[in-house]
């Protein structure tokens, strides 16, 4: 059928639109902070889930700044607990200190009778010791003992007996004792000092190095300083 069918003043009919034209991607809408956001990342924050989920999960060689800052955090964490056990380690430490092992300060020294006159250094060694018999002491003016310290008073050397010379003589630096304990040569500022003498319950002689007399003091008048015998 042709147009001429239509009847006349019957208004044409409208066009066909065109085919609509793909709309451009949103543009990016700043926030307060000056960042930008598109729409399709601002409206899928189920979308970003999946993000923080895979992060949890990193593989052990991602060398990725997070990683990093956590690799950081474990070091921290173990310089201060192996800080922390040292300090520990070293409190324990001074609350037991070591054990000394030094000699007694008091020793049995035998019985007189098993002493001749002279020096008798049987206990230099073990206790630093010489037990001294002479007929007539300097000071207690009687026969007897005493025990004299085997330390020079200049720097604490051990001196020797020298019995052909009888004297007492320091390898260091020469001071030179009588065999009653007085300096006579040398740097040696002062006699030898002696210890505590005295008779056992068993009738041994007892040394007590625990108490010392010194000459200049006037301490060789003291009894304890002597043993009669
Ligand atoms: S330490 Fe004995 S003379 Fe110096």
């Amino acid at each position: 059928m042709s147009d001429d069918t239509k009847p006349e003043g019957s208004a044409p009919a409208p066009a066909a639109k065109p085919a609509a034209a793909p709309r451009p991607p949103a543009a990016p809408i700043p926030d307060l902070a000056g960042k930008t956001t598109s729409i399709a990342s601002a409206g899928g924050a189920a979308a970003a889930k999946p993000a923080v989920a895979k992060a949890a999960t990193r593989d052990a060689d991602d060398t990725s700044p997070l990683l990093n800052r956590r690799a950081w955090m474990a070091l921290a964490w173990g310089t201060f607990s192996a800080a922390s056990a040292a300090a520990l380690a070293a409190t324990g430490r001074f609350m037991f200190p070591n054990v000394l092992n030094e000699p007694p300060q008091q020793f049995k020294a035998g019985f007189p009778n098993e002493y001749g006159m002279g020096v008798d250094e049987r206990w230099k060694e073990k206790f630093g010791i010489w037990l001294v018999r002479v007929p007539d002491d300097i000071e207690q003016h009687a026969s007897g003992f005493y025990a004299l310290f085997t330390i020079c008073t200049h720097l604490g050397c051990t001196p020797n007996y020298l019995s052909a010379e009888n004297k007492f003589k320091c390898p260091c630096h020469g001071s030179g004792y009588r065999l009653t304990g007085v300096n006579f040569e040398g740097p040696a500022p002062r006699p030898l000092e002696r210890a505590r003498v005295s008779l056992s319950d068993d009738g041994q002689i007892l040394v007590d190095k625990g108490r010392k007399f010194q000459y200049e003091l006037g301490q060789w008048k003291d009894p304890d300083s002597f043993l009669k015998a």
